[in-house]
């Protein structure tokens, strides 16, 4: 089934007189069940992209639906509701709150879910059990190492139990040995539960081996295929 529908996606960015077209058209299907890797040139509009379909940005024109949600249709709360139940973001810089653990830092989106922190913490310890931080729940970000960090980002995206996770160039801060086990670590989640679907922008090299399908955006385009 199809999670993600995008269909001739326009994004423009007016900057005084100027106008930057950073998607032109991008139309995109994509399926459940599979890690998906996003590659193209610097200024291609990946992440614009990733940010149309988690509803952190709007496009111009075009339509898309996600998890059979048309984006298009949602107001503020509506939008920021599907933000925090539906998707799951993973940052280069892994956007911890230093002065947090990592199960608390795990478990923050409950907490923005009204749901208590007291409440929330054992899925929060499965969760960091799962990407093999079990012996790491008391650590604060800055005991933590960059693979570790990102492990626990990795986490908390799986907190609400969202169908897609959306990462931009997670292993973009990492040496290639650790960005290599948290490649795996986002293919393991992609393939652990029916029809989930995790889509990664990423320059990494080693994304190819991992990944199921590898989609190519240029000059704002999903590459070989009609807008
Ligand atoms: N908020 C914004 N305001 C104005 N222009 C923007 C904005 N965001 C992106 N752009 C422009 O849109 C184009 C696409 O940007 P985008 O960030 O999507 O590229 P990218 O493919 O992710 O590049 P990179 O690989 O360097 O991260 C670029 O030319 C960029 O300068
Ligand atoms: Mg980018």
């Amino acid at each position: 089934m199809a999670v993600v529908e995008a269909s001739g996606l326009v994004r423009e960015y007016r900057m005084g007189t100027e106008v930057v077209r950073a998607l032109d058209g991008a139309s995109l299907t994509l399926d459940g069940g599979q890690f998906v890797s996003v590659v193209g040139p610097s200024g291609a509009g990946k992440s614009t992209l990733l940010h149309i379909i988690g509803a952190l940005d709007t496009p111009t024109s075009g339509t898309i639906r996600v998890d059979g949600t048309d984006l298009a249709a949602l107001g503020d709360d509506e939008a920021s509701e599907f933000r925090r139940r539906r998707v799951g973001f993973i940052f280069q810089f892994f956007n911890l709150v230093p002065t947090l653990t990592a199960w608390e830092n795990v478990a923050l989106p409950m907490l923005l879910d009204s749901k208590s922190l007291r409440k929330a913490r054992p899925r929060a310890e499965e969760l960091l059990g799962r990407v093999g931080l079990g012996g790491r729940v008391n650590h604060r970000p800055s005991e933590l190492s960059g693979g570790q960090m990102q492990r626990v980002a990795i986490a908390r995206s799986l907190m609400m139990g969202p169908k897609i996770l959306l990462a931009d160039e997670p292993t973009g801060n990492l040496d290639s040995r650790t960005g290599a086990e948290v490649l795996d670590l986002l293919a393991s989640v992609a393939h652990d539960e029916p029809d989930r679907l995790v889509l990664m922008v990423t320059h990494d090299e080693n994304a190819a081996a991992v990944s199921d399908r590898i989609v190519t955006v240029r000059d704002g385009r999903i590459d070989g295929r009609p807008a």
